[in-house]
């Protein structure tokens, strides 16, 4: 058997050669003549000689190879009560009809495509139809605020938006259609049509001579033949947080995407071809993009489309009824919703209930795994529970257990070792390579593997400034952390702005840029503090302008509702405190990261810099009036 150690080495040996070897696995309509192809600045694509068509290796090919009656799609929803089951042959058609109906109304290769739906089958299917025809698709998260999804329609330019009527919560009917028009009036630009699924929870409005019912727009279309593209051209543009307000609009390129996530399914997830895997995300995320629609399809396996909370839907049993009724092999999903589980039900009772004997693994990832979660997880599934580390803006793992090669022992607090393709690095401020055990930024030797993002989309210029410049030569990830002396990676902590709310990556940059819009605020600072069930919960700290004298709490109400009302409920922004000023250094720097410290009620070093120590005892102050800091 080969070792991870021996795979990682002969990738090392010769990259061109590990790539080139990896890519017979995908279905080429014109193989590349090479894997890597080198811009300068910094700038490398995969495979762009090569012409293929992502749909196809999802669908079509499996059809062809005898997989035609294998469930392609299992929607299982709780909050509905109906389980879907879709076969390779049925999604084929499906797909086939749906682009057919986008190809007739003059949507084609390189043209962008909104896809605003909510954990149904037909998110998918768009996703695919878009591939099909060389569209260009952009899923837009539905727990966000139509401010936010008119920021996206303004960068990618859809000619078409696909959405649905509406998406279930357990506590509510999030109304899509209103989201949509009012993203659309915001916006500069305007859509040439929309394509709406009617659901039958709720029936919406459509705008005449804009909005096409999903079926109707597909009556007398023809099924849409396959549209093959080079291999380095966009699949799809995923927005992800940033440090400032503007979301990034990370590029993954077609041909790296089916190579790296294809190899994935097997060495890191452990499944072959035909059993069934589940990831329970959301489309919107990138974790929904690779691993509830593209990876398992590509590698012909089940994907279980799930509609339901880890909890309350009905009960924290939910989870592993579905992995029993579907015999699912491999489970992935956010340590946020296993700590859901945890809390709901700490013996384990619900587990009891259950037949888990085919489930091989537990996967977390999308935020730090906490060893209470681990130990409780491994103890009470009594399977291995392993702690993967990646980004939208990788696509997929870059430190992982490689399970399906070989499983190595478990280090609860690391998410194991870096996977083919990332050579990965600590760094000092100063780009001076750590010893093991030192903490400091991680960065990734360039080039970065197939399947990773080449660009942003229409923002060059922006990717090399975000991501290269800060350590030459490499990708800054963003995250710092350590290596130990056996190779085990440890991810601490971000560099930037960026907070993990559940295992939703915002940014506390925006979250400042709509509280300082509020009309009474002079200035303010948003930050993450720890949260038993989400990781990190946003806390928001805003100081009035001269002569407002309206109560603290009603401003603070208003905040709540301005973040909810632009950036959407997903922020999950609760709370605002009202203090007189700000913790800042003499150059007038805002010490967030003192902040939460205080906040979490850890040490820290009073900064050097501090203009005046004695606000960082109001700030203390206000925080123990919301339980914060009490330690
Ligand atoms: N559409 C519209 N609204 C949405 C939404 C969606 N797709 N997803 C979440 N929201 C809303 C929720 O209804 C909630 O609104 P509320 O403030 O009115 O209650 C808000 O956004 C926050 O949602 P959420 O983070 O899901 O918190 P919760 O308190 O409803 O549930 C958990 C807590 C732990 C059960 C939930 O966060 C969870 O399942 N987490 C796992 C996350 C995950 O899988 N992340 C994937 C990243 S890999
Ligand atoms: P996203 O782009 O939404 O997937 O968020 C990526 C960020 O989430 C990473 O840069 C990390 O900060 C964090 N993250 C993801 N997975 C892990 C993990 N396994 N351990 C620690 N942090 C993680």
């Amino acid at each position: 058997m080969t070792t991870y150690r021996e795979t990682y080495e002969r990738w090392q040996r010769d990259p061109e050669a590990y790539w080139m070897e990896q890519s017979k696995a995908i279905d080429w309509e014109t193989p590349p003549s090479k894997a890597l192809f080198e811009h300068g600045d910094g700038l490398f694509e995969w495979y762009s000689d090569g012409m293929v068509n992502g749909c196809y290796n999802a669908v079509d090919r499996h059809v062809e190879n005898g997989r035609g009656n294998q469930l392609a799609i299992i929607h299982d929803s709780p909050i509905t009560g109906k389980i879907e089951k879709i076969t390779y042959n049925e999604l084929k058609d499906r797909v086939a009809y749906l682009a057919g109906a986008l190809l007739a109304r003059g949507v084609g290769k390189g043209d962008t495509v909104i896809i605003y739906m909510p954990m149904i089958p037909q998110a998918i299917e768009a996703m695919l139809a878009c591939a099909r025809i060389g569209a260009i698709h952009s899923v837009v998260f539905g727990g966000f605020a139509a401010a936010e999804l008119a920021v996206r329609i303004d960068d990618c330019k859809p000619r078409a938006i696909i959405a649905a009527s509406c998406g279930l919560e357990p506590n509510r009917i999030v109304e899509y259609k209103p989201l949509l028009d009012g993203a659309i009036q915001m916006a500069k630009h305007l859509p040439d049509f929309c394509v709406i699924l009617q659901r039958e929870e709720h029936k919406c409005d459509m705008i005449e001579g804009r909005d096409l019912d999903w079926y109707e727009a597909q009556r007398g279309c023809l099924p849409a033949a396959i549209y093959p593209v080079p291999g380095n051209f966009p699949a799809y543009i995923l927005y992800t947080s940033g440090t400032t307000g503007a979301p990034k609009g990370v590029v993954r390129a077609t041909g790296g995407h089916l190579v790296a996530l294809n190899w994935t399914m097997k060495n890191i997830y452990n499944v072959d071809p035909g059993e069934v895997f589940w990831a329970a995300s959301d489309v919107g995320w990138v974790v929904g993009h690779s691993y509830i629609c593209y990876a398992p399809l590509i590698h012909g396996n089940t994907t279980v489309v799930f509609e339901g909370k880890p909890i309350g839907t009905p009960d924290a049993g939910t989870f592993w009824r579905i992995i029993e009724e579907h015999d699912v092999k491999s489970f992935f999903t956010a340590p946020t919703a296993i700590r859901a589980v945890k809390r709901e039900d700490p013996k384990g009772e619900f587990i009891k209930k259950y037949d888990l004997s085919g489930l091989r693994a537990l996967y977390l990832a999308g935020e730090r795994a906490d060893p209470d979660t681990i130990e409780w997880a491994q103890d009470k599934l009594g399977k291995p529970v392993y702690d993967h580390w990646w980004q939208t803006e990788t696509g997929y793992t870059i430190a992982g257990n490689p399970a399906g090669l070989e499983a190595l022992p478990v280090k609860i607090g690391s998410p194991t070792v870096p996977m083919p393709g990332y050579d990965v690095h600590i760094l000092d401020e100063a780009g001076h390579p750590q010893k093991p055990g030192e903490l400091g930024a991680i960065a990734i030797k360039l080039p970065l593997p197939p399947g990773t993002l080449p660009t942003l989309w229409n923002a060059t210029q922006r990717y090399i400034k975000s991501y290269l410049t800060t350590f030459p030569g490499y990708y800054e990830t963003g995250d710092a952390g350590m290596i130990d002396e056996d190779g085990y990676l440890y991810i601490m902590a971000r560099t930037d702005d960026v907070i993990n709310v559940a295992g939703h990556r915002l940014s506390t940059g925006a979250m400042e840029e709509v509280l300082a819009g509020h009309p009474d605020v002079a200035e303010c600072a948003v930050i993450g503090a720890g949260d038993q069930l989400k990781g990190q919960a946003p806390i928001g700290f805003v100081c009035l302008s001269n002569g407002v004298n309206r109560p603290h709490e009603e401003i603070a109400a208003e905040c709540v509702k301005r973040i909810r009302d632009q950036i959407g409920p997903v922020a999950a922004f609760k709370t605002a405190l009202v203090v007189d000023r700000l913790p800042k250094t003499r150059s007038g720097k805002i010490l967030r990261a003192t902040m939460v410290k205080i906040a979490d009620s850890a040490e820290f070093k009073l900064p050097a810099t501090i203009d005046d120590p004695e606000v960082l005892n109001e700030i203390k102050a206000a925080l123990q009036k919301i339980g914060y800091a009490t330690e």
